[in-house]
């Protein structure tokens, strides 16, 4: 029987996961079902039961309810359990829970865009579940120093300190500078930018944004300074990666379906 898999969220309507899944599984010869389920937002646990009762194998967590799938499972991974979210569901006789969002950014910079972290000084932009879901792995990678800022600033601190490096309010960036800047803030999905003291996004390194498939007020200025700037597709695609590496113990290869997905946009 084929092993049935999902991406959760909502919504969901426009999730690429599919694809990307359909597209690994063709490369590696799984023979897996991937579909989409659009839970309303107080229906996360009864449509995972479904789910499950149905032959789930495993689901992809997605806005609003990694916090949930977090509590939902019965074993997290230490990184999930740092993050305090799982974007990766895998059920067998537990229900074990990781989040492979941190890996795919970490990924993304290294082998897509060619960006080692090591060494690096960075700058990670927002203080909610994104940037949670990511400080870890770029601590991991070796920078030479992480820098958390947030709109709201007691939010960057509490984060900072929770990972053990600095945390900072926008208006005490001026005059620095940084190898790399992670906008993973919300604020391009309103078409807005974080408002970074004049001169820092102008000076960056790269400019990465983790919001993909619009180009960003935050793109959009870095571009215009002639700044290297990305958006997150590559991660998107290395996180789905590694999720498919959690559920089937196959490595997919992640640079024609990036290649792919760039040239359908
Ligand atoms: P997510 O899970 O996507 O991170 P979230 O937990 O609601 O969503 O967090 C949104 C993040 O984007 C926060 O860091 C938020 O800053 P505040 O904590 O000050 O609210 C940030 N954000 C959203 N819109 C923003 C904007 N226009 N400028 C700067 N930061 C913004």
């Amino acid at each position: 029987m084929t092993d049935r898999y999902a991406v959760i969220g909502h919504p969901v309507a426009h999730s690429k996961s599919p694809w990307i899944h359909a597209a690994f599984a063709r490369q590696c010869g799984e023979d897996i079902d991937y579909g989409r389920i659009e839970a309303p937002p107080d229906g996360f646990v009864a449509a995972v039961r479904a789910f499950r009762a149905s032959g789930g194998r495993g689901l992809n967590v997605t806005l609003p309810f990694k916090g949930e799938a977090f509590a939902y499972a019965t074993r997290v991974s230490a990184r999930a359990k740092r993050a305090q979210a799982v974007n990766t569901l895998v059920f067998g006789e537990e229900v074990v829970g990781d989040t492979t969002d941190g890996v795919g950014l970490v990924r993304d910079l290294d082998q897509n865009l060619a960006f080692p972290l090591r060494g690096r000084v960075i700058l990670l932009v927002g203080a909610g579940g994104a940037a949670q879901g990511v400080a870890e792995a770029l601590l991991e990678a070796g920078p030479a120093t992480l820098t958390i800022a947030n709109r709201t600033a007691s939010k960057a601190s509490e984060l900072a300190k929770r990972f053990d490096c600095e945390g900072r309010a926008f208006g005490e960036l001026a005059g620095r500078r940084f190898d790399l800047i992670v906008n993973a803030t919300s604020a391009g999905l309103r078409g807005e930018a974080p408002a970074l003291p004049s001169g820092v996004l102008e000076r960056a390194g790269l400019a990465y944004d983790m919001v993909y498939g619009r180009a960003t007020p935050f793109l959009v200025a870095a571009r215009t300074s002639g700044v290297r700037a990305s958006d997150g597709l590559g991660m998107l695609v290395e996180q789905a990666a590694e999720s498919f590496y959690l559920w089937r113990a196959v490595r997919p290869r992640t640079a024609p379906v990036l290649e792919a997905l760039r040239a359908s946009a």
